[in-house]
């Protein structure tokens, strides 16, 4: 068992720290830039991930970036490269390495994630390049008869392989299966389709050999559908996925780091409180740490200020410090609505349109 793994792993989740995940990929980040009228370059995303990364003080909240392979050899326009800057201020760097996903072949509803062909020397490349860390992400939609068995199987499989190549590549795996908020769905089947997933991941993950200490899971929280009537206090959120995370999720695993999946920066950031601060309602102490690996609700407050003017770059800044800080307090259950008082006033609250263009 590698000793190094495990102290990587434990270093991600360190100080009530976490990731920030900036690896969307480029259509994706296009399509974000685009709602926003900026212009869908490379040099743009360059720029984005540009301001994301100086963001004076971030390290103070943020263990690791996970970045994309266009933006891995990028660099800040004073020539530094991102790698260096990171490094700099003792941010490790993440890579996402699957290539996305696809429909899968006789379930024409769901979707199979690619990238394991070419895999290893892939991962040796970017390990090469300083990355520490590696994201592959995998995705269930909850529908009638959906998630199915294959599709669990499927992407169980190949989230391990991807796992166990990373470890021997000295690469800790971030194990990212996510069920989508998207839907009518009630929080109920949200839990027993994420409990449905988790178990059969940890079933591939133990198949395949991974060093449970040496990994860390980024989960969806359990929530009812974006579109459901039925939506539920953030006490409720955090029971409901701590009770499904402690009958599947092993205690060795250092990390529980959620996805915000389309959840507005504080509602993401209150349901996460709730998960870790103590009371009659709450779940108390857990075996791992809960945290988080937020790329839109911690981004797209910042992007709207943005809007692709480097004039703006210092409020856009100051939006990002301001999510990872209630994040930060968030883990510790000392996150307070009132927190959102203090925000820069510049940031702007979302509209329905935001809320509907978040899930996409
Ligand atoms: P969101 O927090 O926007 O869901 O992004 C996290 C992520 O890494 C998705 O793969």
């Amino acid at each position: 068992m590698s000793g190094d793994l495990e102290a990587m792993a434990q270093n991600l989740v360190a100080g009530a720290k976490g990731l920030l995940a900036i690896d969307e990929s480029i259509g994706t980040c296009n399509r974000r830039f685009g709602r926003f009228g900026i212009p869908q370059t490379s040099e743009m995303r360059r720029s984005w991930r540009e301001t994301l990364i100086t963001t004076p003080g971030l390290s103070e909240f943020i263990s690791g970036a996970i970045l994309f392979d266009e933006t891995i050899e990028q660099k800040a326009s004073n020539g530094t490269r991102f790698l260096e800057i990171l490094a700099g201020v003792g941010i490790a760097a993440g890579i996402k390495v699957d290539t996305g996903t696809v429909p899968l072949a006789g379930h024409p509803d769901e979707k199979i994630t690619e990238g394991l062909d070419g895999l290893r020397q892939r991962l040796e490349r970017y390990s090469m390049l300083g990355a520490s860390f590696a994201k592959w992400r995998a995705v269930f939609a909850i529908d009638h008869g959906t998630p199915s068995a294959a599709s669990v199987a499927a992407n169980s499989n190949a989230l391990a392989r991807y796992a166990a190549l990373c470890q021997e590549a000295g690469m800790v795996p971030v194990v990212e299966p996510e069920v989508l908020m998207r839907g009518t769905h009630s929080i109920q089947e949200c839990e027993e389709a994420t409990e449905t997933v988790l178990r059969s991941v940890f079933v591939a993950l133990q198949l395949h050999g991974v060093q449970l200490e040496g990994m860390i899971l980024k989960p969806n929280m359990v929530v009812p559908g974006a579109d459901s009537p039925n939506q539920v206090a953030a006490e409720l959120v955090a029971q409901a996925t701590v009770r499904c995370l402690r009958r599947v999720v092993p205690a060795a695993v250092p990390g529980v780091l959620f996805l915000s999946g389309g959840q507005p920066g504080p509602i993401a950031t209150a349901r996460l409180n709730a998960m870790n601060s103590t009371g009659p309602d709450r779940p108390g102490p857990q075996p791992w740490a809960l945290g988080f690996s937020f790329g839109r609700a911690i981004q797209q407050p910042a992007l709207a200020i943005w809007g692709g003017a480097s004039s703006e770059r210092g409020d856009a800044q100051l939006s990002v410090l301001h999510r990872a800080r209630c994040n930060t307090a968030a883990r510790q259950g000392l996150y307070e609505p009132a927190m959102e008082n203090h925000q820069t006033p510049a940031i702007h609250p979302y509209s329905a349109a935001e809320r509907t263009a978040l899930l996409a």
